[in-house]
């Protein structure tokens, strides 16, 4: 994880709430979710076995308890409201519909 990523975590502070979108297997949301201990975090991807892998990889590890991993495009993922939503190694940004990012903005 850059350390772009871990200043903006840093900054918004404890209980932070990350959507990580397509999360794939789920590397990157389980960092984080061990990193950042009292963040709650939400991966998405559209690949259903990923996310299958991604959960059990989490409960395996100790995280999945404050991780919700669920089928969902970048189109599409459900929720809003966070406080930082990530791309990782993801071609999904060119999916996104930028409205989905206009909702999870702070008012
Ligand atoms: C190269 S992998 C990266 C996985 C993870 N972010 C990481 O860094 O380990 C790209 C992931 O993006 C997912 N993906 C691609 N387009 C997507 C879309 N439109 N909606 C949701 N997931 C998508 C793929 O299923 C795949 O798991």
């Amino acid at each position: 994880m850059g350390a772009a990523v871990h200043s903006v975590l840093i900054l918004l502070g404890d209980r932070t709430t990350v959507a990580d979108i397509g999360c794939g297997l789920g590397s990157s949301t389980i960092l984080m979710a061990k990193a950042y201990p009292n963040s709650r975090l939400y991966g998405f991807d559209y690949h259903e076995q990923s996310i299958e892998l991604a959960s059990a990889t989490a409960d395996r590890e100790g995280v999945g308890d404050r991780i919700a991993f669920e089928v969902a495009s970048a189109k599409a993922f459900p929720g809003r409201d966070y406080d930082f939503v990530v791309f990782f190694d993801s071609c999904t940004i060119w999916e996104i519909r930028w409205e989905r990012l206009d909702m999870c903005a702070p008012p």
